[in-house]
Formats: structure tokens, C-alpha cells, sequence
């Protein structure tokens, strides 16, 4: 019988004679199901939920508004987005033990596994918690968007070694949000900003968090469940963790003369440029637009352009060296100008990520709901996909199994 040591040297291969080439193909191009929430085109740059195009929401929908969207497939009556606003309001006061918990936690611990931890205890409190009727998700949905801004903006308090603030519930969800974050009551045309800014990163289809989400609940596990695996994926610096990644760049680059010959420098050392790129978009995102131009605005308004100067320079130098290496398809994303317009407003760097989660739970509980009710593809079903095995083999009977005292 070979033994695994020797069937090291062969891999599967000894048993198949196949030459096996690794691969990880990221599931690109891979089209695992049907969804009705939202699309991405990303040859053409256009993002759309339940069929709005996001330039008409941003411009003319709020994050209430939009949240009730993609939660129900219909934009609200004024009575629905009434009684949907009263009632992610009514469950903005956090479960006084996750806040208890949350003081017992180092102040220096990342916001982000702050965040994710606070996800099953959120559960805990909540009563319909074992109910699996499309009314019950709706409600640990409304719960959940209402409970994740609370303890960002809970956690930025405490560990400043402050009590959080109690909900201003006169303020919408994006200036309540920032009221309880910073102690300051928002001028209404940054909080309508701020608004916008979550109506732009609320869904965006089958991303790397969404498919986390999906993954989790396909298997009957509850919606907590799949929103903590939610967080845990965006919190990578190549998903939601680039916005802080720009923040840190465009912070290093403050005096940086030569930002061509720093660009250069990057690539030819195999280093990414942060906040461009993208898995989906081979054109600019069109909600990168959006806040290129928020940020230009807000620089003059609250005398900061240089953000605004610094990641343009960035773009148009990052962009022209990337197509002379034959690269004409990256372009800025959603992180490039959101991370100078999050630092405009006051949000710390290291909350950038938690605050695109503050607005992707919309979507996440959304595509929950979807898959757990098979709204989409009428059938739920256990995501199982298959690998190929090429680690050692050693033919159908398996390895030599060797005792621990024979082994060298
Ligand atoms: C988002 C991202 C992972 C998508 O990548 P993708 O479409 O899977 O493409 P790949 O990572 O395979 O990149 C294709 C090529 O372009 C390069 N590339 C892509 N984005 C780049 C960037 N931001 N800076 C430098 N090079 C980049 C890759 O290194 C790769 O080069 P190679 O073919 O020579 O190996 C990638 O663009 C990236 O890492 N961007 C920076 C992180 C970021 O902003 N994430 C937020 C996404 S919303």
C-alpha cells in the first residue's frame, strides 16, 4: 500500500494518470440562481433593484424608501413607508445585554468582529426568532436594519468609554444614525448625503457577502445566521473593506508629489490600487459616479477639496497606467470616492466598513427572504457546489494509515 507521504510525490495522478491544473475560478461568471432583487450590467455600468435604475433612487428615494423596496418588490404607499419607518424607529433601542456585552469588549477589538459578534445576540433577543413565516422574516428584517446601525454607532460610543446616545426618533434613519454615532445633530443636507450614500450600497446581486448570506440560510439556518456570515465576508479589504483601505491611501498620499511615479511603483511591485476594479463592472460604477460627485460637493461645502483633487488625480493617473498595460477595464468603484465622502462626515476610518454594513443589511435580509421563499427560483434549495480533489491519492483502497509511532 503506498503511503500518504509517498503519494505526495504523485497526487491523484498515481491513480488516474489526468495531469490535474490547480484552479480557483471565484465562481466568475458562474450563474448559481435566479434573483428578482437586483442587477447588475456590468458592461454598461448600470445597477438596478427591482427594476429602478440606482440613479433614479439616489436621486429621488430615501433608505427607508429603498430598504421597503427590496424588501417587498414594490415601492411603498405612503401608509406602508410610514408604518415600515415607525417601525424600524421602535426597534432602534438596542437589547440592554448586547449592550452590556458590548462594554465588556476591548476598546481597541475591530469594529467589524464587533459587528459580527453582536449578530447572534441580536438573535437571542428576538421574539420571533424560531418563526419561519415570510412575516416573521420581514420583522427580523426590519429588526435587524434598525439593530445593526445601533451598534455601530453603540460601539463607537463605548469604546470612547461613553454611554450611546438614545435614538432622536424625529430623525430618519441615516441622521439618526449619525446623531447617535457622533453626539451632534446633522446639518439635513450632509444627513440627506449620508442617506443617499446607504440608498447607493444597499444591494448590489450576488456579491461575495450576499452569496455568503445566501449560502448560510439555503441551509434552513435563520436569518442571524446568514447575516453574521454576511458581515464576516464583507469585512475583507477585497469586498467592504476597501473603502478604509482608500481612506488609508488617500491619507498617505496627502504630500505625495509624484502620484504617477507612486502608481507606477504599485503595480510594478504587484500591489493593488485600492477602491478600483471590479468583478462585475469593466466600466466605471455607476454608483462611484455618484459619489465622485457627492465628494466634489462636500469638499467645497465643508472646505476639504483636497480629497476630492487627490483621488481624482489618482483615478485619471491609475487609470491611463493600467490601460498602457493593456488593463482598460478597471476603473474606479463604489469604495474609490465613498471612503473620502464617509471621512467628510465625520465616520472614523475604521467604521467605514461596519457603515456600508449599516446599508447592505437591507439587501442582505432581502436576498434571505428570497432564498428561504424561493421567490425567485421556486424551489430553495441547498447550495452545494463540487470540487475536484488533487491532494494525495494513493488508488480507491486510500492511504497506508500509519500508527503515530511508525511515523517520521
Ligand atoms: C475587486 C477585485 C478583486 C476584482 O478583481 P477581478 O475582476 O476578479 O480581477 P482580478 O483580481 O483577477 O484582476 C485582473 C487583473 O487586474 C489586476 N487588478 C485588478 N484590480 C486591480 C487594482 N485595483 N489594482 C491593481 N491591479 C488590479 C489584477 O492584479 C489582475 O492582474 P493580472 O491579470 O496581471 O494578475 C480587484 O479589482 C481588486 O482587488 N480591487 C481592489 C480592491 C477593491 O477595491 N475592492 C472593492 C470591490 S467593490
Amino acid at each position: 500500500m503506498v503511503t500518504a507521504a509517498a503519494a505526495k510525490k504523485t497526487s491523484r495522478q498515481a491513480g488516474t494518470g489526468e495531469a490535474t491544473a490547480m484552479k480557483n475560478t471565484g465562481l466568475r461568471g458562474v450563474t448559481i440562481a435566479d434573483t428578482k432583487i437586483s442587477d447588475v450590467d456590468g458592461t454598461n455600468g448600470i445597477l438596478i433593484y427591482r427594476g429602478y435604475r440606482i440613479e433614479d433612487l439616489a436621486a429621488n428615494s430615501t433608505f427607508e424608501e429603498t430598504a421597503y423596496l427590496l424588501l417587498n418588490d414594490a415601492l411603498p404607499t405612503k401608509e406602508q413607508l410610514d408604518s415600515f419607518s415607525r417601525g424600524l424607529v421602535e426597534a432602534r433601542r438596542l437589547p440592554g445585554f448586547v449592550i452590556d456585552v458590548l462594554k465588556q469588549l476591548s476598546a481597541q477589538a475591530n469594529p467589524m468582529d464587533v459587528l459580527q459578534a453582536s449578530i447572534p445576540l441580536l438573535a437571542m433577543a428576538d421574539p420571533v426568532l424560531p418563526v419561519e413565516t415570510r412575516e416573521a422574516n420581514l420583522s427580523k428584517a426590519s429588526r435587524l436594519i434598525a439593530s445593526v446601525a445601533a451598534v455601530v454607532a453603540s460601539w463607537q460610543r463605548i469604546r470612547q468609554g461613553l454611554d450611546p446616545l438614545p435614538s432622536d426618533d424625529g430623525l430618519s434613519h441615516a441622521a439618526n444614525f449619525l446623531w447617535q454615532l457622533s453626539g451632534v445633530k446633522p446639518d439635513p443636507a450632509i444627513a440627506k448625503d449620508f442617506d443617499t450614500a446607504l440608498v447607493l450600497h444597499a444591494d448590489h446581486s450576488f456579491n461575495a457577502s450576499t452569496f455568503a448570506c445566501r449560502e448560510v440560510v439555503s441551509t434552513q439556518a435563520h436569518m442571524y445566521a446568514g447575516v453574521a456570515a454576511g458581515v464576516g465576508a464583507l469585512s475583507g479589504s477585497l469586498h467592504g473593506g476597501a473603502n478604509a483601505q482608500v481612506m488609508k491611501m488617500l491619507a498617505e498620499l496627502q504630500n505625495e508629489k509624484d502620484i504617477a511615479g507612486w502608481v507606477r511603483r504599485q503595480l510594478d511591485s504587484g500591489r493593488k490600487i485600492m477602491g478600483m476594479g471590479h468583478a462585475v463592472y469593466k466600466t466605471t460604477d455607476p454608483r462611484a459616479k455618484f459619489l465622485k460627485e457627492m465628494g466634489r460637493r462636500l469638499g467645497e461645502k465643508l472646505g476639504q477639496p483636497q480629497w476630492y483633487r487627490l483621488a481624482s488625480q489618482i483615478e485619471e493617473t491609475a487609470v491611463a497606467e493600467f490601460e498602457k498595460r493593456g488593463k482598460t477595464t478597471i476603473k474606479p468603484n463604489v469604495d474609490f470616492y465613498s471612503a473620502s465622502v464617509y471621512h467628510m462626515m465625520g465616520i472614523p476610518h475604521d467604521l467605514m466598513t461596519p457603515v456600508f454594513a449599516v446599508s447592505r443589511i437591507a439587501g442582505w435580509t432581502s436576498h434571505i427572504i428570497e432564498e428561504k421563499f424561493g421567490d425567485a427560483q421556486g424551489n430553495p434549495s441547498l447550495y452545494r457546489p463540487s470540487s475536484d480533489y488533487i491532494g494525495n491519492y494513493c488508488g480507491r483502497t486510500g492511504c497506508e494509515y500509519e500508527p503515530v509511532a511508525q511515523r517520521s
